[in-house]
Protein backbone atom coordinates (compact mmCIF):
# COMPACT_ATOMS: atom_id res chain seq x y z
CA UNK A 1 0.00 0.00 0.00
CA UNK A 2 2.49 2.75 -1.19
CA UNK A 3 2.14 5.54 -3.41
CA UNK A 4 4.45 6.13 -6.16
CA UNK A 5 4.10 9.39 -7.64
CA UNK A 6 7.09 9.61 -9.26
CA UNK A 7 8.34 7.58 -12.53
CA UNK A 8 10.32 4.55 -11.60
CA UNK A 9 13.91 4.07 -12.28
CA UNK A 10 15.44 1.04 -13.78
CA UNK A 11 19.59 0.08 -13.88
CA UNK A 12 20.29 -3.19 -16.48
CA UNK A 13 23.48 -4.64 -16.00
CA UNK A 14 24.45 -1.51 -14.46
CA UNK A 15 23.44 1.05 -16.92
CA UNK A 16 20.36 3.69 -16.95
CA UNK A 17 17.89 1.42 -19.49
CA UNK A 18 14.95 -0.54 -19.14
CA UNK A 19 15.22 -3.27 -22.07
CA UNK A 20 16.30 -6.39 -21.50
CA UNK A 21 17.83 -9.25 -24.12
CA UNK A 22 14.44 -11.17 -25.68
CA UNK A 23 16.86 -14.31 -25.02
CA UNK A 24 17.08 -13.80 -21.39
CA UNK A 25 15.77 -16.68 -19.86
CA UNK A 26 14.14 -15.01 -16.76
CA UNK A 27 11.97 -13.66 -19.62
CA UNK A 28 11.84 -16.84 -21.57
CA UNK A 29 10.92 -19.41 -18.95
CA UNK A 30 11.30 -17.41 -15.46
CA UNK A 31 14.60 -18.86 -14.85
CA UNK A 32 15.06 -16.08 -11.73
CA UNK A 33 14.90 -14.55 -9.05
CA UNK A 34 13.45 -11.32 -7.43
CA UNK A 35 13.38 -9.30 -4.25
CA UNK A 36 11.11 -6.59 -3.28
CA UNK A 37 12.74 -3.95 -0.72
CA UNK A 38 11.15 -1.02 1.14
CA UNK A 39 13.85 2.00 1.07
CA UNK A 40 13.47 4.80 3.54
CA UNK A 41 15.47 7.44 3.70
CA UNK A 42 18.06 6.16 0.89
CA UNK A 43 18.34 2.81 3.03
CA UNK A 44 16.81 -0.21 1.77
CA UNK A 45 15.05 -2.12 4.73
CA UNK A 46 16.11 -5.67 5.89
CA UNK A 47 18.94 -5.88 3.46
CA UNK A 48 21.25 -8.28 4.72
CA UNK A 49 18.29 -10.46 4.88
CA UNK A 50 17.00 -9.89 1.31
CA UNK A 51 20.57 -10.72 0.02
CA UNK A 52 20.78 -13.81 2.22
CA UNK A 53 17.39 -15.11 0.62
CA UNK A 54 18.76 -14.24 -3.19
CA UNK A 55 22.23 -15.89 -2.73
CA UNK A 56 20.14 -18.77 -0.84
CA UNK A 57 18.05 -19.10 -4.23
CA UNK A 58 20.44 -18.92 -6.33
CA UNK A 59 22.74 -21.51 -4.74
CA UNK A 60 19.45 -23.70 -4.69
CA UNK A 61 18.43 -23.26 -8.79
CA UNK A 62 21.85 -23.50 -9.81
CA UNK A 63 22.40 -19.72 -10.62
CA UNK A 64 25.66 -18.37 -10.19
CA UNK A 65 25.13 -16.26 -6.94
CA UNK A 66 24.95 -12.06 -7.02
CA UNK A 67 27.44 -10.16 -5.85
CA UNK A 68 25.76 -8.11 -2.91
CA UNK A 69 28.37 -5.81 -2.99
CA UNK A 70 27.49 -4.55 -6.33
CA UNK A 71 24.38 -5.16 -5.68
CA UNK A 72 24.21 -2.08 -3.19
CA UNK A 73 26.15 -0.21 -5.07
CA UNK A 74 23.65 -0.24 -7.83
CA UNK A 75 20.82 0.30 -5.66
CA UNK A 76 22.34 3.68 -3.40
CA UNK A 77 22.86 4.60 -7.63
CA UNK A 78 19.44 4.17 -8.49
CA UNK A 79 17.38 5.37 -4.90
CA UNK A 80 19.74 8.42 -4.86
CA UNK A 81 18.16 9.30 -1.08
CA UNK A 82 15.14 8.55 -1.57
CA UNK A 83 11.79 6.77 -0.13
CA UNK A 84 10.12 3.96 -1.83
CA UNK A 85 10.03 0.40 -3.05
CA UNK A 86 12.82 -0.98 -5.10
CA UNK A 87 13.25 -4.68 -6.63
CA UNK A 88 15.58 -6.63 -8.03
CA UNK A 89 15.79 -9.51 -10.57
CA UNK A 90 18.13 -12.30 -11.05
CA UNK A 91 18.24 -13.97 -14.02
CA UNK A 92 20.38 -16.74 -15.60
CA UNK A 93 20.55 -14.96 -18.48
CA UNK A 94 19.62 -14.67 -22.37
CA UNK A 95 20.88 -18.36 -23.69
CA UNK A 96 19.99 -20.43 -26.52
CA UNK A 97 16.29 -22.09 -27.22
CA UNK A 98 15.22 -24.77 -24.92
CA UNK A 99 15.59 -25.67 -21.38
CA UNK A 100 18.91 -26.92 -20.56
CA UNK A 101 21.48 -24.75 -19.29
CA UNK A 102 24.58 -24.57 -22.48
CA UNK A 103 27.90 -22.85 -21.63
CA UNK A 104 28.76 -20.92 -18.12
CA UNK A 105 25.42 -18.52 -18.05
CA UNK A 106 25.96 -14.57 -17.72
CA UNK A 107 22.96 -13.45 -15.73
CA UNK A 108 21.12 -10.37 -16.09
CA UNK A 109 20.11 -8.09 -13.40
CA UNK A 110 17.62 -5.16 -12.95
CA UNK A 111 16.93 -2.70 -9.96
CA UNK A 112 14.18 -1.19 -10.67
CA UNK A 113 12.92 1.58 -7.93
CA UNK A 114 9.62 3.13 -7.80
CA UNK A 115 9.76 6.59 -5.65
CA UNK A 116 7.19 7.60 -3.40
CA UNK A 117 6.35 7.62 0.37
CA UNK A 118 4.65 4.69 1.77
CA UNK A 119 0.90 5.41 2.12
CA UNK A 120 -0.13 5.30 5.84
CA UNK A 121 -2.73 2.69 6.14
CA UNK A 122 -6.33 3.56 6.89
CA UNK A 123 -7.82 0.51 8.67
CA UNK A 124 -6.90 -3.31 9.50
CA UNK A 125 -6.90 -5.61 6.29
CA UNK A 126 -9.74 -7.25 4.64
CA UNK A 127 -8.99 -11.04 3.22
CA UNK A 128 -10.91 -12.94 1.41
CA UNK A 129 -10.77 -17.14 0.65
CA UNK A 130 -9.32 -17.69 -2.40
CA UNK A 131 -9.93 -20.60 -4.57
CA UNK A 132 -6.79 -21.18 -6.54
CA UNK A 133 -4.67 -23.51 -5.04
CA UNK A 134 -1.15 -23.59 -4.90
CA UNK A 135 0.98 -26.23 -5.79
CA UNK A 136 3.43 -28.84 -3.60
CA UNK A 137 6.53 -28.36 -5.05
CA UNK A 138 9.56 -28.85 -2.10
CA UNK A 139 12.51 -27.93 -4.94
CA UNK A 140 11.20 -24.38 -5.46
CA UNK A 141 9.53 -24.05 -2.21
CA UNK A 142 9.89 -20.62 0.05
CA UNK A 143 12.08 -18.89 -3.17
CA UNK A 144 11.35 -15.74 -4.52
CA UNK A 145 11.58 -17.28 -7.90
CA UNK A 146 10.24 -15.55 -11.37
CA UNK A 147 7.65 -18.72 -11.49
CA UNK A 148 4.66 -15.90 -10.11
CA UNK A 149 1.34 -17.48 -12.14
CA UNK A 150 -0.55 -19.09 -8.96
CA UNK A 151 -0.54 -15.50 -7.38
CA UNK A 152 -1.64 -13.76 -11.08
CA UNK A 153 -4.42 -16.47 -11.02
CA UNK A 154 -5.21 -16.35 -7.28
CA UNK A 155 -5.29 -12.23 -7.75
CA UNK A 156 -7.37 -12.40 -10.31
CA UNK A 157 -10.05 -13.71 -8.97
CA UNK A 158 -11.12 -10.65 -7.31
CA UNK A 159 -11.85 -7.21 -8.50
CA UNK A 160 -13.39 -5.43 -5.00
CA UNK A 161 -10.95 -2.74 -3.83
CA UNK A 162 -12.50 -3.11 -0.26
CA UNK A 163 -10.28 -6.58 -0.30
CA UNK A 164 -6.89 -6.00 0.42
CA UNK A 165 -5.22 -9.68 0.28
CA UNK A 166 -6.43 -12.80 -0.47
CA UNK A 167 -5.48 -16.53 1.52
CA UNK A 168 -4.12 -19.41 -0.88
CA UNK A 169 -4.03 -23.04 0.31
CA UNK A 170 -2.05 -26.00 -1.59
CA UNK A 171 -3.93 -28.43 -2.87
CA UNK A 172 -4.50 -30.40 0.34
CA UNK A 173 -6.63 -27.77 1.64
CA UNK A 174 -3.54 -26.36 3.85
CA UNK A 175 -3.57 -23.00 4.32
CA UNK A 176 0.00 -21.57 3.05
CA UNK A 177 -0.15 -17.53 2.81
CA UNK A 178 -1.50 -14.65 1.02
CA UNK A 179 -1.18 -14.05 -2.23
CA UNK A 180 1.67 -11.90 -1.52
CA UNK A 181 2.36 -11.35 1.70
CA UNK A 182 2.88 -14.39 4.53
CA UNK A 183 -0.06 -15.24 7.21
CA UNK A 184 0.06 -15.32 10.91
CA UNK A 185 -2.31 -16.26 13.52
CA UNK A 186 -1.82 -15.64 17.13
CA UNK A 187 -3.85 -17.60 19.53
CA UNK A 188 -3.61 -17.77 23.53
CA UNK A 189 -0.35 -15.05 22.68
CA UNK A 190 1.41 -18.16 20.73
CA UNK A 191 2.47 -16.83 17.23
CA UNK A 192 2.19 -19.45 14.35
CA UNK A 193 2.46 -18.91 10.87
CA UNK A 194 2.18 -21.85 7.98
CA UNK A 195 5.12 -24.15 7.42
CA UNK A 196 6.57 -23.73 4.01
CA UNK A 197 8.82 -26.04 3.01
CA UNK A 198 6.17 -27.70 0.80
CA UNK A 199 5.32 -24.25 -1.00
CA UNK A 200 5.02 -20.66 -0.38
CA UNK A 201 7.12 -17.86 -0.53
CA UNK A 202 9.53 -17.66 2.86
CA UNK A 203 9.18 -13.76 3.34
CA UNK A 204 11.88 -11.92 4.87
CA UNK A 205 9.38 -9.77 7.08
CA UNK A 206 8.00 -13.31 8.30
CA UNK A 207 11.57 -14.43 9.52
CA UNK A 208 12.05 -11.45 11.15
CA UNK A 209 8.76 -11.48 13.12
CA UNK A 210 9.32 -15.01 14.33
CA UNK A 211 12.72 -13.73 15.69
CA UNK A 212 11.05 -10.50 17.16
CA UNK A 213 8.74 -12.27 18.53
CA UNK A 214 10.67 -14.79 20.31
CA UNK A 215 12.78 -12.09 21.56
CA UNK A 216 9.28 -10.51 23.38
CA UNK A 217 8.72 -13.77 25.19
CA UNK A 218 6.33 -15.06 22.67
CA UNK A 219 6.39 -18.89 21.64
CA UNK A 220 6.66 -19.16 18.05
CA UNK A 221 4.77 -22.32 15.75
CA UNK A 222 5.70 -23.12 12.16
CA UNK A 223 3.30 -25.38 11.53
CA UNK A 224 0.33 -26.73 9.94
CA UNK A 225 -2.46 -24.60 9.49
CA UNK A 226 -5.89 -25.40 8.47
CA UNK A 227 -8.71 -23.21 6.93
CA UNK A 228 -10.48 -23.67 11.03
CA UNK A 229 -7.35 -22.43 12.77
CA UNK A 230 -7.78 -19.09 10.85
CA UNK A 231 -11.23 -18.91 11.32
CA UNK A 232 -10.68 -19.51 15.37
CA UNK A 233 -7.74 -17.10 15.66
CA UNK A 234 -7.31 -14.37 18.22
CA UNK A 235 -5.24 -12.41 16.24
CA UNK A 236 -4.68 -12.80 12.08
CA UNK A 237 -2.20 -10.26 10.66
CA UNK A 238 0.09 -10.51 7.14
CA UNK A 239 3.30 -9.65 6.59
CA UNK A 240 5.43 -8.24 3.42
CA UNK A 241 8.44 -5.52 2.69
CA UNK A 242 6.37 -3.05 1.44
CA UNK A 243 3.65 -3.75 4.27
CA UNK A 244 5.55 -4.69 7.34
CA UNK A 245 2.94 -6.26 9.83
CA UNK A 246 -0.83 -5.74 8.93
CA UNK A 247 -3.17 -6.29 11.25
CA UNK A 248 -6.54 -8.14 9.62
CA UNK A 249 -9.82 -6.70 10.67
CA UNK A 250 -12.12 -9.38 8.28
CA UNK A 251 -11.54 -12.74 7.15
CA UNK A 252 -14.06 -13.82 4.45
CA UNK A 253 -17.50 -13.36 6.60
CA UNK A 254 -15.41 -13.73 10.26
CA UNK A 255 -14.25 -9.81 11.59
CA UNK A 256 -11.90 -9.93 13.74
CA UNK A 257 -11.26 -7.01 16.56
CA UNK A 258 -7.90 -5.41 15.32
CA UNK A 259 -5.08 -4.62 15.55
CA UNK A 260 -5.06 -7.03 18.57
CA UNK A 261 -2.15 -6.63 21.24
CA UNK A 262 0.15 -8.89 20.01
CA UNK A 263 0.11 -7.39 16.46
CA UNK A 264 0.49 -4.32 17.53
CA UNK A 265 3.51 -4.64 19.39
CA UNK A 266 5.09 -6.81 16.92
CA UNK A 267 3.96 -4.27 14.36
CA UNK A 268 5.94 -1.38 16.40
CA UNK A 269 9.05 -3.84 16.63
CA UNK A 270 9.39 -4.29 13.48
CA UNK A 271 8.35 -0.54 12.13
CA UNK A 272 11.63 0.19 14.73
CA UNK A 273 14.05 -2.46 13.90
CA UNK A 274 17.10 -2.04 12.02
C1 LIG B 1 3.72 -14.91 -2.65
C2 LIG B 1 4.39 -14.10 -1.58
N1 LIG B 1 4.51 -14.58 -0.33
C3 LIG B 1 5.10 -13.88 0.65
C4 LIG B 1 5.60 -12.60 0.42
C5 LIG B 1 6.25 -11.84 1.54
O1 LIG B 1 7.65 -11.78 1.39
P1 LIG B 1 8.54 -10.57 1.94
O2 LIG B 1 8.31 -10.48 3.43
O3 LIG B 1 9.92 -10.97 1.63
O4 LIG B 1 8.09 -9.33 1.23
C6 LIG B 1 5.50 -12.06 -0.86
C7 LIG B 1 6.03 -10.71 -1.13
O5 LIG B 1 5.72 -10.10 -2.11
C8 LIG B 1 4.89 -12.82 -1.88
O6 LIG B 1 4.77 -12.33 -3.13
Amino acid sequence: VSVHSETPEFLVNGRSDDCVDVRDRGFMLGDGLFETIAVRNGTPRFWQAHMDRLVDGAMRLGLPAPVPGTLADEAERVVAGRDGTLRITWTRGPGPRGYAVRGEPTPSRVLAFYPGRPAPRPRPLRLRWCTTRLAIQPLLAGLKHLNRLEQVLARAEWTDDAIDEGIVCAHDGRVVECVAANLFLVRDGTVMTPDLSECGVAGVVRREVLVVARGLGHETRIVRIEATDVESADEVFVTNATLGVAAVGQVGARTLDAPGPVTARLARAIEERE
